[in-house]
């Protein structure tokens, strides 16, 4: 590398980013974070920070006084969730559908959990009654879930499973990274103790920031463990009695110290990434809950009409299909990853690849927040179908984008 290139301008080629995530960040966020800093105590960005917690507590449907964000790319939310939840030695149930129930697993062991694991095969998810049953068999203390799975494209309807969990005691914690911002997601009618998610999604903003929820019962839990960390601590500051969390910077029971009204110094604030969550925030809500999803829902019957009159088959459970992420079988003698790579070169145009038994079988196609719109279906389609003739697969040449065309004509009807 030459020292000129070294220092070659930062200059991105455009694209069209169609995978599971990240995806198209919406300008407005973008805009938002190249506002000037604010000293993270300073009045005016704490203001910003209250008015973040409150549209997060809209987003999420939840009173929960406790939602706040924490650094870092939605893993980030899942370590600080698990870490300040489980105890060393609490029993830890994961029902896994999915590459990030193996996350969830990884990370609950991390924290010293005796974890428990159910499968699901990848495609479908849990009826609510094995749930029921695993929770009364293995009597966890927390149970860990992913709501919706980039990697298998479907999603595990939450409604009951926090009843079921508050009846034997555990807390449940629901990984929400890839449902945020497109499906809904009911905290408080649904009884989640904890959730996390991430803004590159749904929420149309880069990684770098996950919105936490915790319940009241969370929260007691949480506080419960013991935290003092000298020179910051006011005196006479009451720690609890619990173990101490295994992190420092994903401690939970400090971060609300510094969200709260005492704003306790821990980390230094991210500050642009919080302009983005503030953005990311009041974008959804301008459209409203109702709206987001219909529109998710629709671009997505489209996407999947255009790709079936190709003659490509869809992957997974309809019935628990995501609405913003598409899994597509790869056609019998395609090279799928010359199509991905061809879709990038030719057209700019980016869609993903898989995972674990599902690796060279399907392709996924992202339509999530920004992303979701008519032009850019269209545009991925017939994109496509050219990628595939030339691959030498036989299709019905046009047809894809006129059957995408109808779904959204007899939409907007
Ligand atoms: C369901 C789910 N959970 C967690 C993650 C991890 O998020 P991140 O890569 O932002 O840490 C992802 C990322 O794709 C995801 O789809």
């Amino acid at each position: 590398m030459t020292g000129n290139h070294l220092a070659a301008e930062l200059n991105p080629p455009p694209r069209l980013i169609m995978g599971p995530g990240p995806l198209m960040a919406d300008p407005r966020v973008l805009r938002a974070m190249a506002t000037p800093m604010l000293g993270q105590f300073d009045p005016a960005f704490l203001d910003v920070m209250a008015r973040t917690q409150a549209m997060f507590r809209e987003v999420y449907r939840t009173q929960n006084e406790q939602t706040l964000m924490i650094d870092g790319s939605a893993r980030a939310g899942i370590e600080a969730a698990l870490v300040s939840l489980i105890e060393p030695g609490d029993r830890v149930l994961v029902p896994m559908f999915g590459r990030f129930g193996h996350l969830l697993r990884e990370i609950a062991e991390r924290c010293g959990a005796e974890v428990v694991i159910i499968e699901q095969e990848w495609g479908k998810v849990f009826a609510l009654d094995d749930l029921e049953k695993a929770i009364k068999r293995h009597s966890p203390r927390i149970v860990a879930l992913v709501h919706a799975d980039t990697s298998t494209t479907v999603a595990q309807p939450l409604e009951g499973i926090g009843a079921l969990c508050r009846a034997q005691g555990a807390y449940l914690y629901v990984d929400a990274c890839a449902s945020i911002g497109c499906e809904d997601i009911r905290v408080d009618d649904w009884e989640i103790d904890a959730i996390s998610s991430g803004l590159q999604k749904g929420l149309s903003g880069p990684p770098g920031m996950s919105p936490v929820s915790l319940s009241e019962r969370a929260v007691k839990r949480i506080r419960n463990r013991r935290h003092v960390e000298a020179g910051v601590r006011p005196a006479g500051y009451v720690a609890g009695e619990g173990p101490r969390i295994r992190s420092n910077y994903f401690d939970l029971s400090m971060l609300m110290d510094y969200w709260g009204p005492d704003h306790l110094n821990h980390h230094t604030e991210a500050t642009s990434m919080i302009y983005a969550a503030h953005e990311c925030a009041r974008i959804f809500l301008q459209e409203g809950h109702e709206a987001v999803f219909a529109r998710h829902r629709s671009v997505e019957a489209a996407l999947r009409a255009g790709l079936e009159a190709m003659g490509l088959t869809i992957f997974g459970d309809r019935a628990v299909k995501m609405s913003n992420v598409t899994g597509v079988f790869i056609p019998g003698g395609v090279d799928g990853d010359a199509v991905r790579k061809g879709l990038l070169t030719h057209f700019g145009i980016e869609i993903g690849t898989s995972f674990g038994p599902l690796h060279g079988k399907i392709w996924r196609i992202g339509t999530m927040g920004y992303t979701a719109r008519k032009e850019n279906v269209l545009i991925c389609l017939g994109a496509l179908e050219a990628m595939l003739l030339k691959a030498g697969f036989k299709l019905p040449a046009g047809e894809a984008v006129q059957a995408a065309i109808k779904v959204f004509d007899k939409a907007a009807r």
